[in-house]
């Protein structure tokens, strides 16, 4: 894909350097990513982009991940439980969780029962096994269609049973009202595959984050802002330093020209590491490019190698994030790492791809990879 992609000539796919004449007072002035190291990363090893080729290929839409087929027994409880509560939800019936959170019986005692039922097989007692309802769809949650109505996202992942609960039921296309291609929504996927809709689409309620050292006078739509707040102080109050926002919103126009310079630079080269205008999370202001810093701030590309870099990759869940180009992903994202990029997804979310051990929100909502563009 990458071969590819490097071969491809500026006139056959990618879009062509353009002007940035429409920057806005909210938006960076300074250029987005460019702090980044101008040497290319080194591509992610051959086992790992095999792996994560062939665990894509091998998995239909909406199946588990390779990696989490073999779930651990916790792992299992938990799957089950998850969908018990589901089940619970439909039935609007807390009795349905508690009977099915119930251990299976001891074997030894079931044993010691039939020594005293009769002794032949016609005599035995027939077990009536009750029927589990199918959670046929999400939206057929009154709880779960009025969050949706409201557009409150996190009390709509609530009413599903939790983030994964609406993950699951996302990914396995139980949830058809759920549209992840809404760039309004917590749980929108922007990818290579997946542009913003509209493609010029710009957030309502973007604000400057309070208490954040603000590199470019970048915005964030207001949820994510308070969550990069909490972020910042979280990670001052662990004692890991300062974190500092280099960029957040980017509207269609500015990312033209990030894309723009990224490309006049590596030519095709660009796509590994900036999004075409209308493809870029920024766009959706639910992405944050942070930075550590000590007295002076270092590069995005100085973040990994400091505490701060390693404290967001471990906590910045805690507060909604997501680090959502991680290292071995890039044939699902189609990016090389960026250990600085964070993508709001809210609490529920967020606490789900992390105990899930999620790397990739494609791989989260069993959507296909999307390693490049379709042109
Ligand atoms: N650097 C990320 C992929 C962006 O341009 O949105
Ligand atoms: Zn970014």
């Amino acid at each position: 894909m990458r071969d590819e992609a490097a071969r491809r000539a500026p006139e056959e796919g990618a879009a062509p350097p353009v002007e940035d004449p429409a920057s806005t007072p909210s938006e960076a002035d300074a250029p987005p990513d460019a702090r980044r190291r101008s040497a290319p990363h080194a591509e992610h090893s051959a086992r790992r982009a095999a792996r994560g080729a062939g665990l894509l290929e091998a998995a239909p839409a909406g199946a588990l991940p390779a990696r989490h087929a073999r779930p651990g027994r916790a792992r299992r409880f938990a799957v089950v439980a998850g969908l018990a509560v589901g089940a619970a939800l439909l039935l609007g019936s807390s009795a349905a969780v508690t009977a099915m959170m119930v251990p299976p019986p001891d074997p030894a005692s079931a044993t010691m029962r039939l020594k005293s039922e009769p002794s032949t097989v016609e005599q035995l007692p027939v077990p009536t096994l009750e029927q589990t309802p199918v959670v046929t769809d999400l939206c057929t949650v009154p709880e779960f269609i009025a969050a949706l109505e409201a557009r409150d996202d996190e009390a709509a992942i609530v009413a599903a049973g939790g983030g994964e609960a609406f993950r699951a039921a996302v990914a396995a296309g139980r949830a058809s009202c759920v549209d992840l291609a809404d760039p309004a929504r917590r749980w929108a996927v922007v990818n290579k595959l997946r542009p913003a809709n509209p493609v010029d689409y710009r957030p309502t309620g973007l604000i400057m984050p309070d208490g954040v050292r603000n590199i470019e006078g970048g915005a964030l739509r207001s949820d994510a802002a308070s969550a990069l707040t909490a972020l910042v102080a979280a990670a001052r109050d662990a004692g890991v330093g300062e974190v500092a926002l280099e960029s957040g919103f980017r509207s269609y126009q500015t990312q033209q020209s990030t894309y723009g310079r990224h490309y006049a630079e590596r030519g095709a080269q660009a796509d590994q590491v900036s999004a075409r205008p209308g493809y870029s999370e920024h766009q959706t202001g639910l992405g944050a490019d942070v930075v550590a810093c000590s007295g002076a701030c270092g590069a995005l590309d100085d973040l990994a190698a400091t505490p701060q870099g390693q404290w967001i990759a471990d906590h910045s869940w805690e507060q909604g994030w997501i680090v959502r180009y991680v290292d071995g992903a890039t044939p699902v994202t189609g990016y090389l790492p960026e250990p600085w990029h964070l993508r709001y997804v809210g609490p529920e979310l967020a606490r789900a791809y992390h105990d899930g051990g999620w790397q990739t929100l494609e791989e989260f909502f069993g959507l296909e990879a999307a390693p490049d563009y379709r042109d």
